[in-house]
């Protein structure tokens, strides 16, 4: 067997392992194209792997609380495999396209099995990560930047840097010298200790997407309230406690804990409550139904 040298050994630890998770099944689109873009401009030795998100197998949660007690997901598909290959990875590049104004569905199937985030948080926390959203219409972005955003917050990562590049056809992402040069200004970022900061959204996490309330506005994202000035600018008045340290984002994981602990103090009240709904209505489906577990 060939022996490794101890200069090979060194220059293979500080390889840099960079994750794609590529929402798109366009192969060779603008998500697979521009995030193996920015690889090229890493400085150092790398090493990207690319996950393709629309080709996992992602069952839905069944909201048994296992994972928030600590036993294992009764659930067996393909969750386990990605929530490890994040915890692997330096760095993590998330690419989706937007459809029908929102991210691609294998996000939020992603994000809909997020209470196993928890089980990774301590290896995810303070990873770097970039976001970006691919989209064909001027402005018809929706809710996806969030939706990115959400699994990264909810992962803890660290955003390096969250944009949206519009971009219709295949490869059109890598066609022009802007975006060329966005790639590169995205590796840079993504291992610095510097974040490209947006310049509208919340004041407290960057999030657009916000209620509307009589005293000003509530993040969506992080639940931060604030309101704006006569000129236009905002005003922070209560951060919302969903970003922040890693006890913090733990918290949560207790609060949801308890929750089982009050289904359970309340199980045969709920018991009763139900049965009579039981026999109500004809469920229907098709014919060939494959069976989801
Ligand atoms: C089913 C579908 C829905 C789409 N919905 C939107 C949309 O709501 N807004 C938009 O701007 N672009 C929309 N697009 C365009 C894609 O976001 C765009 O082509 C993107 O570059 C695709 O990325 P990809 O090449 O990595 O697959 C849609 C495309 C498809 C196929």
């Amino acid at each position: 067997m060939k022996k490794t040298s101890p200069v090979s050994k060194q220059k293979l630890s500080k390889s840099k392992k960079v994750l794609a998770l590529v929402a798109s099944p366009r192969q060779s689109g603008n998500c697979e194209l521009f995030a193996k873009e920015i690889s090229r401009h890493i400085e150092g030795t790398y090493a990207l792997k690319l996950i393709r998100l629309t080709s996992l197998n992602i069952k839905p949660c069944k909201g048994c609380y296992a994972c928030i007690l600590d036993k294992p997901c009764p659930i067996e598909d393909d969750m386990n495999f990605l929530l490890n290959k994040i915890t692997e990875a330096d760095a993590i590049i998330i690419t989706s396209p937007v459809y029908y104004l929102s991210a691609n569905s294998a996000i939020k199937k992603i994000l809909d099995r997020g209470f196993l985030f928890y089980t990774v948080l301590r290896q995810t926390y303070g990873k770097p990560c970039i976001l970006i959203n691919f989209y064909g219409i001027k402005d018809r972005i929706g809710v996806a930047p969030q939706m990115l955003e959400t699994m990264a917050v909810m992962l803890g990562l660290n955003i390096k840097a969250d944009l949206n590049i519009r971009a219709a056809l295949p490869g059109e992402a890598v066609m022009n010298k802007a975006n060329l040069n966005k790639a590169k200004i995205l590796a840079k970022f993504l291992f610095s200790s510097k974040q490209i900061k947006r310049e509208s959204g919340c004041p407290f996490c960057g999030c657009e997407i916000v209620r509307v309330t009589k005293g000003g506005f509530i993040c969506t994202l992080c639940h931060g309230t604030f309101r704006t000035t006569a000129k236009g600018s905002f005003v922070k008045i209560k951060a919302g406690g969903v970003l922040g340290p890693l006890d913090q984002l733990l918290h949560h994981k207790a609060w949801l804990a308890n929750m089982k602990n009050k289904f359970l103090a309340k199980k045969k009240k709920i018991v009763r409550t139900i049965i009579p709904y039981k026999d109500i209505g004809q469920w229907i489906e098709p014919a060939n139904k494959e069976t989801v577990e």
